[in-house]
């Protein structure tokens, strides 16, 4: 196969990546978020873009710039981030979920500013909708679907219950209490799962390149569904 082939894998694809960690307003000066950066989203939809795909990436709170050359769609919240992807799932071919959703949010939003009071204050939550469990749900046979999981503590058995759960075809965990892995940083130290267990589990290395290997292997698998 010629180098020009290796490298337009993805040529005639629509990838949508979701990336960075959603804000839900407690009221108009204050939110709830998570530690996610952004990176490994954008690592992702950039080896997509330079694999030849035609990407959107869905982009909530970050702290790194913006990847150039693909469509950018801002939300804020889970809510917002479950629309922007199931409207653009019929025309999506590959489906990346490397944000982080928060899981819940605010039970009212407060219109004005909270003011102090001498009392504790109780904030009531409820649970936000599940993004790629939809995306699962609705999946058609020719669409590929890829999970994240950020894990502390049994990562292998929460990671396989999410990709069965969330009916991905692949799955990557990280556990983000390892060193150089997870949240902020630049590496990652990623196992990626499949329905009938580990396919890969490559060493420490950037997120540029866990996003290389990650495409590839979705390329492979692509291809063959196509048959
Ligand atoms: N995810 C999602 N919508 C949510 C929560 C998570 O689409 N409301 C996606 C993430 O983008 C990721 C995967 O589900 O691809 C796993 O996210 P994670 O937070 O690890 O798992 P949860 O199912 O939320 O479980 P928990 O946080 O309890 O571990
Ligand atoms: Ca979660």
């Amino acid at each position: 196969r010629s180098h020009f082939a290796d490298e337009k894998r993805l040529e005639g694809k629509k990838v949508l990546v979701t990336a960075g960690g959603t804000v839900e307003r407690i009221d108009p000066v204050r939110y709830l978020t998570n530690d996610s950066s952004g990176k490994m989203g954008f690592a992702v939809a950039e080896e997509a873009r330079r694999m030849g795909a035609e990407v959107t990436l869905v982009v909530a709170k970050v702290s790194t710039a913006v990847p150039a050359g693909m469509n950018i769609v801002r939300v804020e919240s889970t809510m917002d981030m479950m629309d922007a992807v199931l409207a653009r799932l019929p025309e999506t071919d590959i489906v990346i979920k490397a944000a982080a959703p928060a899981d819940y949010r605010p039970t009212e939003r407060s219109e004005q500013k909270i003011k102090k009071k001498d009392e504790a204050l109780t904030l009531q939550l409820v649970k936000n909708p599940d993004i790629l469990q939809a995306v699962g749900e609705r999946k058609t046979s020719g669409q590929f679907v890829v999970g994240f999981a950020a894990e502390t503590q049994n990562l292998e058995a929460f990671a396989m219950d999410k990709l069965k759960r969330k009916n991905c075809d692949l799955l990557v965990a990280n556990d983000v209490t390892a060193e150089g892995a997870g949240f902020g940083t630049d590496t990652n130290a990623v196992r990626i799962y499949d329905k009938d267990g580990l396919v890969e589990a490559p060493p420490l290395m950037s997120k540029a390149q866990v996003a290389q290997r990650l495409l590839t292997i979705v390329a492979e698998r692509l291809t063959r569904k196509e048959g």
